[in-house]
């Protein structure tokens, strides 16, 4: 029987099945509260019913409140009323999850009596992602049910856990051996056949009192976070709740939570993490291509050059089992880069992040070469050579007659125009950019570059390639930059500037951690190496950065950049680089003065609005939200303030465009606004309605 057109309604034998069908993953809308209501109010009123199992269809069990509803009024029940009407029920409530019961969904689950679940099922409050806290008692009932320890751990990382764990942890009381809904239904009867008890979790207190008389759990768990929870308002605000189960009563702690979580909902941060929640499911649909654009296999991939990028580019692949061929120019050069990949899976097997006999199966999908016709059957090969237009179209050329017709052909370039590299190619629509971040095993970033003449195909393979490989990818246009150095272009800019005119490279690093970046500026730029992209003849001591190079201080692997670092890599503000930035100044006449603060500020940050603008205004990025995607995910801009446009929507682009306009009086043309934003701010709309 259909309750409504997402749930339905079966009763077989004593047992009532309630299943709920909303896709894509069953979050808890108001549609589907109201069926699950319906239901069990039925099922209460039917005497031949005994138990109830409630159950999804699809891929997954309730994934959680339906985000999409968030800030509009509250529609009846809301998912706290649901959970009273579940909870205390007369009849006992079998969960049977598979897929993920997160957040609201697992919240849900927990006020069942009894809960069982498919192996492969996963369990988890992934609120504080969102910069939330669990909502709907989910702060209250997992300490009753896991425990303090435990419960802090899940509620302030996100993580899910798999089943097995989750039962060995008690949050789960059986793992179904077949179908799921066979196995809930043999449960339920033999809860009912033992006439087991109406078990709720708030009434539990036995692992509360485990945890009783030891605050120290509480100090020590805040401790050993502290750095990963920096600027996070969500964290403190789980753990406080967490804290509350040892101080309060059941319902006294719901209303606590309740009072949290709306401090939290209606925050900037919550509003901001949602935003790259969305953001980075939008970022992965291409605007403007037939929905149908065949993708092209990806079966065998040749990486051309094995330095910093080409090494870690390769691991990609192999990690997702696909075969690489990995072309150098000298076999000197291919041992080195081949050792250091070894060396990083041994490293990781040695941390117990991967199985030992693995190292060799991923190496094993490795092959080293010296000669590019061993690259003639690749279905995808990515050039990472030397940052040099010339060499790079040389390669692009004598690809053109190796590779075999169809083939992919990616360069990794950082700034070069790709239209000038495929210019070398006789197959301009099989070139685009593969852009990877360093180190490319590891950041999750991948900006897909389409140039002008890149075919749709290319375009909707190199996109799934990025899920494929556990990367974001973010389609961008060809200019220079693309989209994620050509803001850290701008905020290079005024960040040299600024040091020149009188800040310290510290207090500009300082500026920016504050504001929430894992590091500052400089301390970045030391630890890539100042001397990427610096060419060594050619250097000329046109600004401090060349001259820091040419004394040798290319950053942390030097020992010193603009910070001195000891064998520990503990950095100290370098006097050196110091008097370097000052005699560089005094020899281009600028007057050192001080530098506030809020002008460092100002200065980084609507810089990077402005020239995020521009981007968008030429369609180098499709939407603000992929600029977004791109800061947060490659440069490491703090999740909680959403990126650069998201951040500038914040500040409203009316005060946007008046700062830009006082510190184009001030410093010049870098901040005359982008004609983007004149024309929002004066429509009254952000860049979220471009
Ligand atoms: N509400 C609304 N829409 C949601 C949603 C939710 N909770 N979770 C996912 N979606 C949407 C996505 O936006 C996406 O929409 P689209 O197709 O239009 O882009 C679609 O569902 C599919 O999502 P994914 O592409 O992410 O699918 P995957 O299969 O890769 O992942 C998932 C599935 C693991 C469930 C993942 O979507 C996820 O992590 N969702 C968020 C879960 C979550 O954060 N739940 C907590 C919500 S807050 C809450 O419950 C508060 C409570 O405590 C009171
Ligand atoms: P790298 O200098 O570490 O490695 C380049 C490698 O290419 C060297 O090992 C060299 O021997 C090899 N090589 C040069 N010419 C070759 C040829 N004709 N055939 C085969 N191999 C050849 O440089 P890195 O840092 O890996 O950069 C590579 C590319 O990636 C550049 O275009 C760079 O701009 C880009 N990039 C670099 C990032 C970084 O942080 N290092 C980040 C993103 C992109």
């Amino acid at each position: 029987m259909k309750v409504n057109d997402v749930v339905t309604y079966e009763v077989e034998g004593p047992i009532a099945v309630i299943t709920a069908h909303s896709p894509p993953v069953n979050a808890l809308s108001s549609a589907v509260r109201q069926g699950i209501a319906g239901a069990v109010q039925t099922a209460l009123g039917d005497g031949s019913v005994g138990a109830m199992v409630l159950i999804c269809e699809g891929r997954t069990f309730f994934a959680g409140a339906d985000i999409t509803e968030f800030g509009k009024p509250p529609v009846e029940p809301t998912l706290r009323n649901l959970q009273l009407i579940v909870e205390n029920a007369t009849k006992p409530v079998i969960a049977a999850i598979h897929g993920t019961a997160l957040g609201g969904g697992l919240e849900l689950a927990l006020v069942a009596h009894y809960r069982i679940a498919v192996p492969s099922a996963k369990c988890g409050l992934p609120e504080v992602k969102l910069g939330l806290l669990p909502g709907a008692g989910g702060t209250q009932r997992l300490p009753r049910i896991v425990g303090i320890e435990k419960a802090l751990d899940l509620t302030t990382s996100g993580a899910p856990v798999g089943a097995r764990a989750a039962k060995e942890m008690g949050l789960v009381d059986e793992l179904a051996q077949g179908d799921l809904r066979a196995d809930a239904i043999a449960f339920a009867r033999r809860v009912l056949e033992e006439k087991r008890p109406l078990l709720k979790v708030r009434d539990r207190t036995e692992k509360l009192d485990e945890a009783r008389g030891k605050p120290e759990i509480f100090a020590n768990f805040r401790k050993a976070n502290a750095r990963k929870f920096r600027g996070f308002k969500a964290p403190e605000h789980i753990i406080r709740c967490v804290e509350a189960t040892l101080e309060k009563s059941f319902d006294e702690g719901m209303v606590y939570e309740r009072q949290l979580f709306n401090e939290l909902q209606s925050d900037s941060q919550s509003a901001a993490q949602r935003h790259v929640f969305f953001a980075e499911r939008q970022a992965a649909k291409v605007l403007g291509l037939a929905a149908d654009t065949p993708t092209l296999p990806i079966a065998k991939v040749g990486v051309i050059g094995a330095g910093t990028m080409g090494g870690g580019i390769a691991m990609n692949f192999a990690n997702a089992g696909i075969p690489v061929t990995i072309v150098e120019a000298k076999q000197e050069a291919l041992d080195r880069g081949l050792g250091i990949i070894r060396g990083n899976y041994e490293s990781t097997a040695k941390k117990g992040r991967m199985k030992a006999e693995d190292v060799d199966t991923r190496m094993g999908l490795l092959t080293g070469s010296v000669a590019m016709e061993d690259l003639a059957d690749c279905d995808l090969i990515i050039e990472a050579v030397f940052e040099n237009l010339d060499v790079k179209r040389e390669v692009f050329g004598t690809l053109d007659a190796i590779a075999r017709p169809g083939a992919i052909l990616a360069t990794n370039t950082s700034y070069l125009d790709i239209d000038d590299i495929a210019a070398a190619t006789e197959r301009p629509e099989s070139v685009c950019g593969l852009h990877f971040f360093s180190p490319a095993n590891v950041m999750k970033l991948l900006e897909v570059v389409r140039t002008k003449d890149t075919s749709p195909e290319i375009v909707v393979t190199a996109m799934k390639l990025a899920k494929t490989i556990g990367k974001i990818g973010v389609l961008v246009g060809n200019g220079f930059g693309f989209v994620g150095n050509r803001i850290l272009a701008a905020r290079n800019a005024q960040a040299d500037r600024l040091v020149l005119e009188g800040a310290t490279p510290w207090t500009v690093d300082r500026v920016l951690y504050d504001f929430g970046f894992a590091m500052g500026h400089f301390q970045m730029r030391d630890l890539v190496g100042l001397d990427v992209g610096w060419n060594r003849e050619t250097t000329s001591s046109a600004n401090v950065r060349e001259i820091l190079n040419e004394m040798g201080r290319h950053g942390q692997k030097t020992k010193g950049g603009y910070y001195d670092y000891d064998d520990n890599r503990k950095q100290t503000p370098s006097p050196i680089a110091m008097q370097v930035i000052e005699d560089f100044a005094a020899k281009q006449g600028i007057e050192r003065r001080a530098v506030s603060d809020d002008e460092i500020h100002d200065r980084i940050l609507f810089a990077m609005v402005n020239e995020g603008a521009r981007i968008l205004d030429e369609g180098i990025a499709a939407r603000a939200s992929d600029i977004d995607i791109v800061w947060v995910t490659g440069y490491g801009w703090p999740k909680y303030r959403g990126g650069p446009m998201f951040w500038g929507d914040l500040q409203g682009l009316p005060t946007v465009l008046e700062k830009l306009k006082t510190l184009e009086a001030a410093h010049g043309e870098a901040f005359t606004p982008s004609p983007l934003i004149e024309r929002l701010a004066a429509e009254g709309k952000g860049f979220r309605d471009a």
